[in-house]
C-alpha cells in the first residue's frame, strides 16, 4: 500500500523549526558526502515559458529516496489564475525500492526552501537582526519570512511587490499570523535600505535587488530562480556580498544571479565562498564582522525535498494522517 498526502495532511505533520533542523542534517549530510544527488534535469517548455524539474536524491544518514517533479510557470497566475509552481513527490524505500509515498510538493518545496533561508538567517545574519525586507510577495514569501522570524527576533517586515496588492496582502498576513508589524512599501529600495535582513523571492528575470541600497551588515537570502540567463540581483551585490549557496555545482550551472556577473568578468567562480552545509559543519567560518554583506543564494537541493517528505511519511504513519491506497 502507498500513502497519499495531500497539502493539508502535510500541513497537520510538518513544523516550521523541526524543518529547519533537518535542512541542518541534509545540508551537512550533502557536504560531507553522505548523499547522493544528481544535477537535476530541466526541461524547458519554451512555447509556453514553463519549465520542469526533476529533483531525484539519496541521503543516507536519514535514510530517505524521494524524487520530486516541479513546475515553474511563472505567466500561471496572470493567465490561468494558477500558482506559478506546482510540484509532486514520491518517496521511496531504500532497502527495497518499494514505492512508499506520494504526495504534494509544492508546501513541501515552500516550507523546505523557507527553512533553508532560516537556516542561513541563522549562520549568516547579525544575530541583533530587527527589521526584515522582502521583495516579491508570491506564494514562497510567507514561509521564507516564517522561517527568519523562527531564528531572529524580527519587529519589522516591510514588503515590496511590483503588484501592490500582493505586498498588502502578505503584510496584513504577517500582521494576524505573527503578531509583528507588516507594512507595504512602495519600492523595492524602502523594504531594502533600513533592513539588517532581506528576501528577494521574485520571478523577475532582471535584477530587483541593487547592491548599492544594500547598508552594511545586511544578510540577503535570494532565492529566485529563473534560470541561468536571469536574475534577480544586480552585480553590485553579488560583487559587494560573501557568497554563500546550497550547492556550488548547482549554483554555478544554474544561477544567472551568480553566473552573469561570472560572464561579465566582474567575479570568478571562486567569489562563491562556500556551502551552507561548510558553514553548518564548521569546516568554514560565517559572518566574521558585523560589517560584511553576507548572501545566501539558493537554487534548491533535492536532499532537501528528500528528508522533509521523509519526515512527514514517517510522522503521517505515526499520526495517522492521510489515505492508504493499492498501486
Ligand atoms: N531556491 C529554491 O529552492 C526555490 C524554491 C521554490 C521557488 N523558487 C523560486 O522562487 C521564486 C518565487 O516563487 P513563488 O512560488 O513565490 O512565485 P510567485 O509567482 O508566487 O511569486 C513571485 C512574486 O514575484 C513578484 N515579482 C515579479 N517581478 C517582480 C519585480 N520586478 N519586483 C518585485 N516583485 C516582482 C510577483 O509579482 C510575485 O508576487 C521563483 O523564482 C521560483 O523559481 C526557488
Amino acid at each position: 500500500m502507498v500513502l497519499l498526502l495531500t497539502e493539508k495532511d502535510l500541513k497537520k505533520v510538518l513544523d516550521m523549526k523541526e524543518v529547519i533542523d533537518l535542512m541542518e542534517k541534509a545540508f551537512s549530510a550533502f557536504v560531507k558526502g553522505e548523499t547522493e544527488v544528481p544535477l537535476r534535469p530541466i526541461i524547458n517548455i519554451k512555447k509556453y515559458r514553463g519549465t520542469m524539474l526533476y529533483m531525484p536524491a539519496y541521503v543516507e544518514p536519514l535514510n530517505s529516496l524521494a524524487v520530486k517533479i516541479v513546475s515553474v510557470y511563472p505567466d500561471n497566475i496572470v493567465k490561468h489564475k494558477l500558482p506559478t509552481i506546482y510540484a509532486t513527490i514520491q518517496l521511496n524505500n531504500p532497502e527495497t525500492g518499494e514505492p512508499l509515498a506520494f504526495m504534494d510538493g509544492s508546501y513541501i518545496t515552500a516550507l523546505r526552501t523557507g527553512a533553508a533561508t532560516g537556516l542561513a538567517t541563522k549562520y549568516l545574519s547579525r544575530k541583533d537582526s530587527k527589521v526584515l525586507g522582502v521583495i516579491g510577495a508570491g506564494k514562497q514569501a510567507f514561509t521564507q519570512v516564517w522561517a527568519v522570524k523562527e531564528v531572529r527576533e524580527i519587529e519589522t517586515v516591510l514588503v515590496y511587490d511590483v503588484v501592490k496588492d500582493k505586498a498588502e496582502e502578505l503584510a496584513e498576513k504577517i500582521n494576524e499570523r505573527f503578531r509583528i508589524e507588516g507594512r507595504s512599501v512602495e519600492t523595492a529600495e524602502k523594504a531594502v535600505e533600513p533592513s539588517d535582513v532581506l528576501i528577494v523571492a521574485t520571478t523577475s528575470v532582471k535584477p530587483v535587488l541593487k547592491g548599492e541600497w544594500i547598508k552594511p551588515g545586511t544578510h540577503v537570502n535570494s532565492i529566485g530562480w529563473m534560470g541561468k540567463d536571469a536574475r534577480e540581483l544586480d552585480t553590485e551585490t553579488v560583487k559587494k556580498s560573501k557568497v554563500f549557496v546550497d550547492s556550488k555545482e548547482a549554483v554555478l550551472a544554474e544561477s544567472g544571479d551568480i553566473i552573469i556577473p561570472i560572464k561579465e568578468g566582474a567575479i570568478t567562480e571562486g567569489h562563491v565562498y562556500a556551502e551552507l552545509g561548510e558553514v553548518v559543519t564548521g569546516l568554514k567560518k560565517g559572518r566574521v564582522s558585523r560589517d560584511e554583506v553576507t548572501l545566501w543564494k539558493s537554487v534548491g537541493l533535492a536532499v532537501q525535498d528528500a528528508v522533509t517528505a521523509k519526515h512527514a511519511y514517517t510522522k503521517s504513519l505515526q499520526e495517522g494522517v492521510g489515505k492508504h491506497f493499492p498501486l
